[in-house]
């Protein structure tokens, strides 16, 4: 099966994995990307998602999007994680093309319009430009095939003990898309923390594809150190991104529970998935459990099909 995936996302390190997977893939068509604040700001992403598009060198249109959150006061951009401009230490790097002149969520809808039920949206850093959609034209909720979401958990936290960084940077965009009247499933911090990678992945990355292999061998390096802090100073990193993707293409590897959704948008737990009580909405499916070795395999073994 093919599956026309448009993936809206904040690049970064793990974003870098995501769309490469993707890109790689023979049952993904990438039909575009949008790009969000998270890990850089909007501008950088923007640029990076060019980079990347560029890198696998497929003809994926850019569509820019919101630089602010909805309602809060943006956070700060996760450039400890991710490094000033997403990809580790890596300088901005050139590129040829640039972005469509349509913003992000009229792209989205779009898209959506254009290919009716065959649109899965992928969003894999805080969901401003999806809930924009949302409000821009309603009625793309019955015409998209599916969205999965790298963004949240339940009982879990990575920004806080509370919330993780895709649904905190974004809280009133996350609950606006959890509302609406269509199908998510939350690939979230309760199967993304399960997959991990060690710097011995990244090195046979670079050695199987050493272009494409190369490149996130070379970011991950920051993103390795990063998490060193962490764990003990143990090197190895968090699969988030990617874990999405591979949701798609592989959803038998994941267990599944539906819930209807809503998010803290205020105080100590700002930013928290939680069980909605609210009749009004629609359940989602959340993934609980990961075969995670299935899961890494595939990302190897895709990437390492790479260039
Ligand atoms: O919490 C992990 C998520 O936050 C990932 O999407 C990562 O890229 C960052 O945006
Ligand atoms: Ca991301």
């Amino acid at each position: 099966m093919l599956h026309k995936v448009l993936i809206d996302t904040d690049p970064g390190i793990d974003d870098a994995m995501a769309v490469f997977y993707a890109a790689l893939h023979p049952e993904i068509d990438l039909v575009g990307m949008t790009t969000v604040f998270g890990n850089v700001t909007t501008e950088i992403a923007t640029r990076n998602a060019i980079v990347l598009a560029e890198r696998v060198g497929q003809n994926i249109p850019v569509a820019k999007g919101a630089a602010v959150p909805l309602v809060q006061t943006p956070n700060p951009v996760s450039d400890f994680v991710h490094g000033t401009e997403g990809f580790g230490t890596m300088p901005p790097q050139p590129i040829q093309g640039r972005a469509l002149d349509e913003p992000a969520h009229e792209f989205i809808c779009r898209m959506i319009h254009e290919n009716p039920n065959e649109i899965i949206l992928c969003p894999v850093g805080p969901l401003t430009n999806i809930a924009l959609a949302l409000r821009h034209d309603p009625s793309i909720a019955s015409k998209v095939k599916d969205i999965v979401i790298m963004g949240g958990g339940l009982d879990c936290g990575n920004v806080t003990e509370y919330a993780e960084a895709n649904i905190w940077n974004d809280p009133h965009a996350a609950d606006e898309v959890f509302a609406a009247d269509w199908s998510v499933t939350v690939a979230g911090l309760n199967v993304t923390s399960q997959v991990v990678c060690y710097p011995s992945d990244f090195e046979h990355l670079e050695q199987a594809s050493p272009v494409l292999g190369g490149f996130l061998n070379e970011a991950a390096q920051f993103y390795l150190d990063f998490y060193a802090t962490l764990h003990e100073q143990k090197r190895c990193c968090h699969m988030h991104d990617p874990t999405a993707l591979i949701a798609i293409t592989d959803p038998a590897y994941f267990s599944v529970a539906t819930h209807a959704l809503e998010v803290i948008v205020e105080g100590e737990r700002i930013g928290q998935m939680k069980h909605s009580e609210n009749p009004d909405r629609k359940e989602h499916k959340v993934l609980m459990k990961v075969d995670s070795e299935a899961v890494k395999k595939q990302f190897m073994s895709t990437i390492e099909g790479g260039f």
